[in-house]
């Protein structure tokens, strides 16, 4: 299946990438994570876009485009994969149509998790993210076994820079201006289903598996 998940920060895309991969072994790839691992490791494009992200931001489009291609090609997963944080522009969503068809292998579903602000500030101030491996936390909803530690690899958890009240309040910002189009652009391929991301992570997933049911995604 090739999926891509939209949403607004705080919407759960992290956590139903991380289930859906789990359940249905498909390989998860999130435009967030590998800029915040570029950033980590100080390389030209981490430094190239560590400003826009500590603004909530959007890092370039060129930029974006290219890291993700390459990660597709790098473990060669352009059969299977789900998208996590991209596309977030309509040139976005255009260059990478562009280079699956050289795959020969469209999107099937776009999966777009509809979350209130509120819900969305809530789990943003309460997530901790592991420093070493990037696995996800949550203060109240997902408590890791032991206070402050990953359950993977027993490393310090950390808040993430771009989770504090006003880059959260920038990051909504944006999103809200991107999100239309986006929409649009999938609208007109018929491939959108609209799913509530207010509700829990496990009743958010048992919807996520009847529409890939529905849609005969599941192999
Ligand atoms: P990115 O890392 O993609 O952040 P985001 O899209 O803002 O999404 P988040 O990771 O904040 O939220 P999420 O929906 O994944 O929620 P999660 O599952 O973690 O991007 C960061 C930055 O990188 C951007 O601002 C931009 O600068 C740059 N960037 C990335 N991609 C880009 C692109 N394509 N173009 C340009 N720039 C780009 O859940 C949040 C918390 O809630 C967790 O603690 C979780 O445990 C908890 N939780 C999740 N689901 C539930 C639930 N159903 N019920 C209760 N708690 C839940």
């Amino acid at each position: 299946m090739r999926l891509i998940l939209l949403g607004p920060p705080g919407a759960g895309k992290g956590t139903q990438a991380e289930i859906i991969s789990e359940n249905f072994k498909v390989f998860h790839v999130s435009t967030g994570q590998l800029l915040r691992e570029a950033v980590r490791k100080s390389t030209k494009i981490g430094k190239e876009a560590e400003n826009y992200m500590k603004r909530g931001e959007l890092v370039p489009d060129e930029i974006v485009i290219n890291i993700l291609i390459s990660k597709l090609k790098e473990d060669n997963i352009g059969q299977n994969f789900i998208l996590d944080g991209f596309p977030r522009t309509e040139n976005q969503a255009i260059g990478l149509d562009k280079e699956l068809k050289s795959f020969g292998k469209p999107i099937e579903l776009v999966l777009y998790f509809n979350t209130s602000d509120e819900v969305a500030i809530q789990r943003l101030s309460g997530r901790r993210i592991c420093s070493k491996c990037g696995a996800n936390y949550h203060i109240v909803n997902r408590k890791p076994r032991i206070e402050g530690k990953c359950d993977k690899c027993n490393s310090d958890l950390i808040q993430r820079d771009d989770d504090k009240p006003e880059v959260v309040k920038q990051r909504l910002k944006v999103y809200k201006k991107q999100i239309e189009p986006l929409l649009d652009y999938y609208n007109n391929k018929n491939i959108v289903e609209e799913l509530d991301g207010n509700k829990k992570a496990s009743k958010v997933f048992l919807e996520v598996e009847k529409i890939l049911e529905k849609r005969n995604l599941v192999r």
